[in-house]
């Protein structure tokens, strides 16, 4: 099958071009948000979906009419993408949940003076560049690696479709980082401690639950229910758009599935670049279950 081969190059970052354009990109950055507005943002395969799954489920106190009845991309659509100013305005949903993947060099000014909830999610980049890389093969709007070590090389370059990871969470997440009302969550946290997560952004979004509601959110959170959530795996999407006879986007799951494709000498490249890149963003990363 024909991959959608287009571009948007982007203030030097590039995007894939089915969902973005250049206007729907300029709106974003020139976005109004409301201090009401709840924002998940992560680098892609850090988590964004199960994120939006948990702020639907917590704010829905553990009800998943929501997470079952509607997409994951109408009821927390994607600032960037060029459907976003429609479905907010068609959503009756309140308080409005929105997801990007923009750096904060380039969303930062919109936000600045706003007091809209940020939650940021962040993942170790070997799990990340592994997601991303299988991820590639099924996405029929991103480009197609002949081999990981070719895939890993553009990752660490920082010049795959939405820009460096390393500028990414260095932009968000840095302790120095700009954002006023922001709570940082990672994939590994969620997947030791769903629960404890799942507290934390309640308490961050003030929606306090009972343990009964709490539970429930757990169970339509796990990997599994997810999985078999239409709403959420992506299996309604068009086979020209995403080829899931290469592979699920619910793929494993899990933490430290790197080890399974990098080598020894990948591994301590990448770890290299990190401690150098990220010399002024000390982060610790969990790499293994
Ligand atoms: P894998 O490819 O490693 O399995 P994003 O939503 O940012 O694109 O991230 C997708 C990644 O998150 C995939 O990772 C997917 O399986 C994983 N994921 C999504 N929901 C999950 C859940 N409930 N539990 C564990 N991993 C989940």
């Amino acid at each position: 099958m024909a991959r959608l081969d287009v571009t948007e190059l982007f203030h030097g970052i590039s995007f894939p071009g089915h969902l973005h354009t250049q206007d729907s990109l300029q709106r974003a950055l020139e976005f109004q948000f409301e201090d009401t507005d709840i924002l998940i943002v992560s680098y892609p395969k850090s988590g964004t979906t199960w994120m939006q799954e948990i702020v639907t489920l917590v704010s829905s106190r553990g009800d998943p009419h929501l997470s079952n009845t509607i997409p994951n991309w109408t009821r927390a659509p994607w600032l960037e993408h060029y459907y976003s100013a429609e479905v907010l305005e068609a959503s009756s949903l309140a308080p409005r949940v929105i997801t990007t993947h923009l750096p904060h060099h380039l969303l930062g000014p919109a936000l600045q003076g706003s007091k809209a909830k940020v939650i940021y999610v962040s993942r170790n980049p070997k799990d990340v560049a592994v997601s991303f890389y299988h991820f590639h093969k099924v996405a029929h709007f991103l480009p197609e690696f002949g081999s990981f070590t070719e895939f890993l090389h553009r990752f660490l370059e920082g010049t795959l479709h939405f820009g460096s990871w390393f500028d990414h969470v260095k932009g968000w997440a840095s302790p120095a980082a700009a954002v006023s009302n922001r709570l940082h969550v990672t994939y590994e946290e969620m997947s030791l401690d769903l629960l404890g997560a799942i507290k934390r952004v309640s308490s961050f979004l003030q929606c306090p639950l009972v343990e009964e509601e709490l539970n429930n959110c757990g169970r339509h959170c796990s990997f599994n229910s997810m999985k078999k959530n239409k709403m959420v795996n992506y299996t309604s999407v068009p086979e020209e758009v995403m080829d899931h006879s290469k592979g699920s986007f619910m793929r494993k799951g899990k933490i430290g599935d790197w080890k399974n494709t990098f080598t020894e000498e990948q591994s301590q490249y990448l770890e290299d670049i990190l401690s150098s890149k990220m010399e002024d963003c000390p982060l610790e990363f969990v790499w293994e279950e």
